[in-house]
């Protein structure tokens, strides 16, 4: 598990390819000035870490967690979700108990806006009979495991969502480390297209680039299955991991808590 420190806070590495979970930091208690310091620090560098409590994190700590680390993303209120909680999506596998079905693809959330959401912030709530899963991985390291054409047609290739959005670079410029990282939103199809003369591909040219990164993303040792257990919150940064919420079998509930950080512009690679 390779213990190490990241200023106050110890830690250890959480999977074989990616994350770490910090073992002296209780989420349903409120954090000091140094561990929001540290904590902040620990995002950055790693991309996703795990936090833990005995219990289920309740609203107030998460949401206030969630401000330390950025501007909270709020969210009009929907039926199944928290009036007096704007800040808190609620997902779940029952109609009216949360948004449903959610994420059962590669993507980073808000990944199709014109900003992304920075870092998703994840509490589990309810766990069904058969257990909740969610898959994660490395957007950075993905890059590293493609063949060099490929990865030099993508840095000149944008993803088209519709009229309403901006196409963005398929892979971009992290805005914190400067790191190139792949884009990928695979729940809504994009149409891919020339970054300089804007014209689309063809549709079996869209569809190879999307099972190719369709395989890159689900390659044996690269991701990481998170089990969900009660106080679990993980803190993801949507522009370094892409995840995929495994889909329950169970007819007994199943509830997530999300929050998320405002983000900023994705800038193309020069
Ligand atoms: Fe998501």
């Amino acid at each position: 598990m390779n213990p190490f420190t990241i200023g106050t806070l110890q830690a250890e590495t959480l999977g074989p390819s990616l994350g770490i979970f910090i073992k002296d930091l209780n989420p349903n208690k409120p954090l000091t000035e140094e561990q929001v310091k540290d904590l902040t620090e620990a995002v950055d560098e790693h991309h996703l870490v795990l936090l833990k409590s005995s219990e289920s994190i309740i609203p107030e700590r998460h949401i206030e967690l969630t401000k330390h680390l950025g501007e909270a993303w709020t969210y009009g209120y929907t039926e199944g979700q928290y009036k007096e909680y704007p800040e808190i999506f609620k997902v779940s596998n029952q109609r009216g108990k949360g948004f449903v079905n959610a994420g059962q693809a590669w993507h980073s959330d808000g990944s199709i806006y014109n900003k992304a959401m920075h870092l998703s912030i994840f509490a589990v709530q309810v766990i069904p009979g058969d257990g909740a899963s969610t898959f994660f991985t490395s957007l950075l390291k993905a890059l590293d495991r493609m063949p060099p054409e490929m990865l030099e047609k993508l840095k000149r290739t944008d993803a088209d969502y519709g009229k309403q959005y901006r196409p963005h670079p398929v892979v971009w410029e992290h805005p914190v480390t400067g790191k190139q990282v792949l884009h990928i939103s695979e729940g809504i199809k994009a149409k891919f297209m020339n970054q300089a003369t804007g014209e689309h591909y063809s549709t079996q040219e869209s569809r190879e680039i999307d099972d190719f990164l369709h395989a890159l993303l689900w390659e044996e040792g690269t991701f990481y299955e998170h089990k969900w257990q009660t106080g679990d919150l993980l803190i993801g940064d949507n522009y370094a991991i892409a995840h995929y919420a495994k889909p329950s079998n169970s007819n007994t509930l199943r509830v997530l808590h999300r929050t998320a950080t405002k983000g900023v512009n994705r800038r193309k690679v020069m």
